[in-house]
Formats: structure tokens, C-alpha cells, sequence
């Protein structure tokens, strides 16, 4: 198969970036972490004291600010008119007000665009996000979405480094990984739901190695077909 696309949606922690960027490794292809995109425009936009509910100032943070995102081994490096952002992007300020930029078409039409430009540079990418395999890539080679009771999801956020967002409190963790789903599954555009062809995978009892096997043989299958 050549230049294989491959599409990981989910809800917040279910393991996409993780499960992503080791797939794309073993793959030997790009990984690329579009809720980066996301962060990235939201911290530009708050940074600049941007009004975050005027679609039409949020558009013009696209437009008036250099982002660059470098795919490293198993994250994505961002730059911000060539500032590392790569940590700030994951403070909770940033997490909570991501929102208003994803419920903006305008900012996902743009952000979508890119996405295919950066595909369409790589010999294959494994990309992750929400809208990855509905909007972003439907003629995907392989499409996952991957679940996790809620429990599971915020225990394993909670875990993460606290760079990366993880620390605090279960039940507060919980409320806000709720509270992000809810927004992510019911805006119009690009909203958080199961392409019709994607393969769900509920990784709630499952570790990271049996779910990168599981997907990677998916990738075998499709490839005898
Ligand atoms: O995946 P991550 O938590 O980094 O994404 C941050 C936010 O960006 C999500 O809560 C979601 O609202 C938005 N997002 C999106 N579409 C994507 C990726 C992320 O709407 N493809």
C-alpha cells in the first residue's frame, strides 16, 4: 500500500497520541497530533487577548501568526512565530479554552487544509484527533476510534507527565474530560463521532502494546486485501 493514511479519533485521553505515534514508529511514517493545531491557535489567540467567541478575530489568528509544527519521534514539536510553545500548549488555560477555536468552521476548514498539505508531504502518516477519519482523510486506509470508560481515560491523564497536562485531582479531571467530550460531540462542524467505516476499539482493559498490536495487525489485514 502506498503512502498509507491511517486515522485515530477519540475522546480526550483515550490513549490517541500515545497508541498514534507508536503505530506511526513501528510504521516507519509520520505521526501527526492535530489537537497541537488546536492548542496552538488557541494559546496565539489568548496570548494576543483575541475575544475567543469571534469567529471572525479567530481567523485572523491563523492568518496573522507563523505556526510550525515539527513531528519528532513521539510528540509533536510547535512553534509560534518561532517561539517553542511545545509545553505551553498543554496547560489546563489552554486545554479549557480550546474549545471555542474547535467549535469555529472557519478555523477547522483551515486546519483540515493543512492536515492534507502535511499528508501529502510525507510518505504516509498515522494521524490523530476528532474529525480525522469523518472530514479531515474519509478515504483513510484504516480508521480507528479508540474508547475508554471514563474512569480509565481520566486515570490515565492524571499519570501523564505534568507537561503534558497530567497531576490533579480524579473527580476534577473527570468533570473536565466530560465537559470537553460533550463540547468536541456536539458542535456542527467536524464533531467527535465514529467515521461509519472506522474500526472502534474500547482500550478501557487493554495496554498500550496490546493496542498498538491490535491496530498494527488491522494494518496487515487491510494490506492483504
Ligand atoms: O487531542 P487534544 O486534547 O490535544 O485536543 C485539544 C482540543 O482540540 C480537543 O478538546 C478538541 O476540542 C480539539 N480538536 C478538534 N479536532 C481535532 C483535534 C482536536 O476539535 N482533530
Amino acid at each position: 500500500m502506498a503512502k498509507i493514511i491511517i486515522t485515530i479519533d477519540g475522546p480526550a485521553g483515550s490513549g490517541k497520541s500515545t497508541i498514534a505515534s507508536l503505530v506511526a514508529q513501528r510504521l516507519g511514517v509520520t505521526f501527526l497530533d492535530t489537537g497541537a493545531m488546536y492548542r496552538a491557535v488557541t494559546l496565539a489567540a489568548m496570548q494576543q487577548d483575541v475575544n475567543l467567541a469571534d469567529e471572525e478575530q479567530l481567523s485572523n489568528v491563523l492568518n496573522q501568526n507563523a505556526f510550525e509544527f515539527v513531528p519528532q519521534k513521539d510528540t509533536i514539536q510547535v512553534h509560534l512565530n518561532d517561539v517553542d510553545v511545545t509545553d505551553s500548549i498543554r496547560t489546563p488555560d489552554v486545554t479549557a479554552n480550546s474549545k471555542f477555536i474547535a467549535a469555529s468552521p472557519k478555523i477547522r476548514e483551515k486546519l483540515v487544509k493543512m492536515q492534507r498539505d502535511f499528508a501529502s508531504t510525507r510518505n504516509g502518516i498515522v494521524t490523530e484527533g476528532r474529525d480525522q477519519g469523518t472530514v479531515a482523510f474519509p478515504d483513510a486506509d484504516v480508521k480507528i476510534f479508540l474508547t475508554a470508560s471514563l474512569e480509565e481515560r481520566s486515570r490515565r491523564r492524571q499519570n501523564q507527565p505534568q507537561n503534558q497536562g497530567g497531576g490533579g485531582q480524579i473527580e476534577q479531571i473527570k468533570e473536565t474530560i466530560n465537559h470537553r467530550d460533550a463540547c468536541d460531540k456536539n458542535r456542527s462542524t467536524g464533531p467527535l463521532i465514529p467515521a461509519e467505516d472506522a474500526i472502534t476499539l474500547d482500550t478501557t482493559n487493554m495496554n498500550i502494546e496490546q493496542v498498538v498490536e491490535t491496530i498494527l495487525q488491522i494494518v496487515e489485514e487491510k494490506n492483504q486485501c
